[in-house]
């Protein structure tokens, strides 16, 4: 970035905790492959002080914002347009600051959907078991929606929250077979057997709490295709142990960058070449490994 730098160039991430993120590897990597005259951090914000920080982005001029747990519903009434994309999932995770009017969009459905086509994933006719309700597993669900699967099943920590996301969802399924649970690993277990993809939207088994799984005695059976959203580390436990028992694995690490670079399309108002994608994973796998 460019000495005669103006808060507009500055963009970040909010969310609680932070230390696991890659983002501002990937924004800056870009940034300077594309000269793009910008620059990206991390805002750490704590519990409770949401408001003050959004509000404080917005009095400061900062360009744009990237949202991640705990606050991609939460930050929906601070802000002052929602695409409507964002507005059906429920879910914000990039704010653009328009001369100081928020507006929200959504790119984790994008990251999401891109990341099931480029590894050829195929749900037709299958069932899919998702872990966790909150804002990441909104943007995964209404991809789900638009794919010829038979049924979904989620199961999470708070029954409420997953009947809640139900309730809002019900009208969308159309005759998609569509359940949600409490995490029990004896039901869950159950739904693994004829599951076709099991998706972890929670941040269990993230750095630096990385000896944690969502599901820790469940057996993962070689049929079926285990998609972690984390990134970081590039193989959870969860991971792991799908692999030792023959499952295809993904991790999070092209949807956090096809998520990216859709943000800094509308940060930018341009679109970001991809050529430039397999150099960022290599750098990104690269500073994972030595994080
Ligand atoms: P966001 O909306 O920003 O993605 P969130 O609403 O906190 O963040 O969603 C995180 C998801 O991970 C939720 O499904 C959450 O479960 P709850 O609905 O019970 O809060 C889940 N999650 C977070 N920490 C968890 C933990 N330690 N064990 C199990 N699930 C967890």
């Amino acid at each position: 970035m460019n000495p005669d730098k103006r808060t507009e160039d500055l963009f970040g991430i909010i969310g609680y905790p932070l230390s696991h993120t890659m983002s501002p590897y990937l924004h800056n990597f870009v940034a300077k492959r594309t000269a793009l005259n910008f620059h990206y951090t991390t805002f750490e914000v704590k519990p409770g002080k949401l408001e003050r920080a959004v509000e404080g982005a917005r009095a400061l001029g900062i360009g744009g914002l990237n949202v991640t747990v705990p606050y991609k519903q939460k930050v929906i009434p601070l802000l002052d347009r929602i695409s409507e994309e964002a507005k059906e999932i429920g879910a914000v995770n990039t704010i653009k600051n328009q001369g100081g009017e928020l507006r929200g969009f959504n790119t984790d459905l994008l990251g999401f959907s891109r990341t099931l086509k480029e590894e050829k994933v195929d749900l037709e006719g299958g069932k899919v078991v998702i872990l966790g309700a909150g804002g990441a597993a909104r943007a995964v669900l209404y991809s789900l929606i638009k794919k010829d699967i038979d049924q979904i099943v989620i199961y999470n920590r708070t029954l409420e929250n997953a009947r809640k996301l139900a309730r809002e969802l019900s009208e969308k399924m159309g005759s998609l077979e569509f359940s949600y649970h409490q995490l029990d690993e004896n039901k869950l277990r159950k739904d693994l057997e004829n599951a076709r993809l099991l998706v972890n939207t929670t941040p269990v088994g993230m750095y630096p709490k990385t000896d944690k799984s969502p599901i820790e005695d469940v057996n993962l059976n070689k049929n079926l295709i285990v998609f972690d959203l984390i990134y970081n580390p590039p193989r959870t436990k969860l991971l792991a142990r799908a692999e030792t028992e023959g499952a295809k694995t993904i991790n999070g690490l092209d949807m956090l960058i096809y998520q990216g670079i859709e943000a800094l399309n509308i940060w930018m108002e341009r679109e970001i070449n991809t050529g430039l994608v397999p150099d960022l994973r290599n750098y990104l796998k690269q500073k994972l490994k030595n994080d």
